[in-house]
């Protein structure tokens, strides 16, 4: 019986654990995804270090070609939340000014330089396809016709 009442407090546990081993980053918080899936989905802040994700944060008024600034208050909650989960390992730091994730040494040596024809690394559910669930598994991608990854090259 005393399971039973347990329960709700079990599943949100497990709700709150990032599944990294097998490529599931969810939950995000609320905020993060008002503020930075608007253009894009989400991206997990696990695939960046903590620099990385400061830097990007820094530069929101010129965003990859956007505006995407916020008010102080918003852009402080979002980047704490970013530097709370980011990855401490030095293949997800990032390796030119902008910070993308899709230049980290992690996701070339994981996906190539060389994305197929028309599609932006960047626009992950491309391949991923519950990308915008934060579900990276290997078990939900599809890959465009003819996109060969350098790893098994
Ligand atoms: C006004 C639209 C807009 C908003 C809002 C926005 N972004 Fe972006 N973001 C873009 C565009 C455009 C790109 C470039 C996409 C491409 O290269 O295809 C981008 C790219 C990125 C990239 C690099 C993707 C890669 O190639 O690895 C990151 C990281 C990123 N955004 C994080 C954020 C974060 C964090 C927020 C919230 C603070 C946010 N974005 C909000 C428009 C936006
Ligand atoms: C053009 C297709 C394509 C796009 C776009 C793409 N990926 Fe991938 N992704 C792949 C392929 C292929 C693999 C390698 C799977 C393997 O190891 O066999 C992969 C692997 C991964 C993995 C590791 C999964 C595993 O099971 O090993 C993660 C995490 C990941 N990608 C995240 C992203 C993120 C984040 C983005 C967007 C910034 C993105 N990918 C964009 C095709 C893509």
């Amino acid at each position: 019986m005393k399971i039973l009442r347990l329960l709700p407090l079990l599943l949100a546990a497990a709700a709150s654990t990032t599944f990294a081993g097998e490529h599931v980053y969810a939950p995000y918080t609320e905020l993060y995804v008002r503020e930075c899936a608007s253009c894009h989905l989400a991206y997990p802040p696990e695939l960046m270090t903590a620099p990385g994700w400061k830097r990007v944060m820094s530069q929101l008024d010129r965003h990859f070609g956007s505006d995407a600034s916020l008010d102080t208050p918003t852009r402080d909650g979002v980047a704490a939340f970013l530097a709370q989960r980011a990855s401490s390992r030095e293949k997800h730091a990032p390796s030119e000014n902008s910070a993308r994730i899709s230049k980290t040494v992690w996701f070339v040596r994981e996906h190539g330089t060389a994305p197929p024809p028309k599609i932006s690394f960047a626009n992950c559910s491309a391949c991923h396809t519950r990308a915008e669930q934060a579900d990276f598994n290997e078990r939900s991608l599809r890959l465009p016709a003819g996109f060969r990854h350098s790893e098994r090259d």
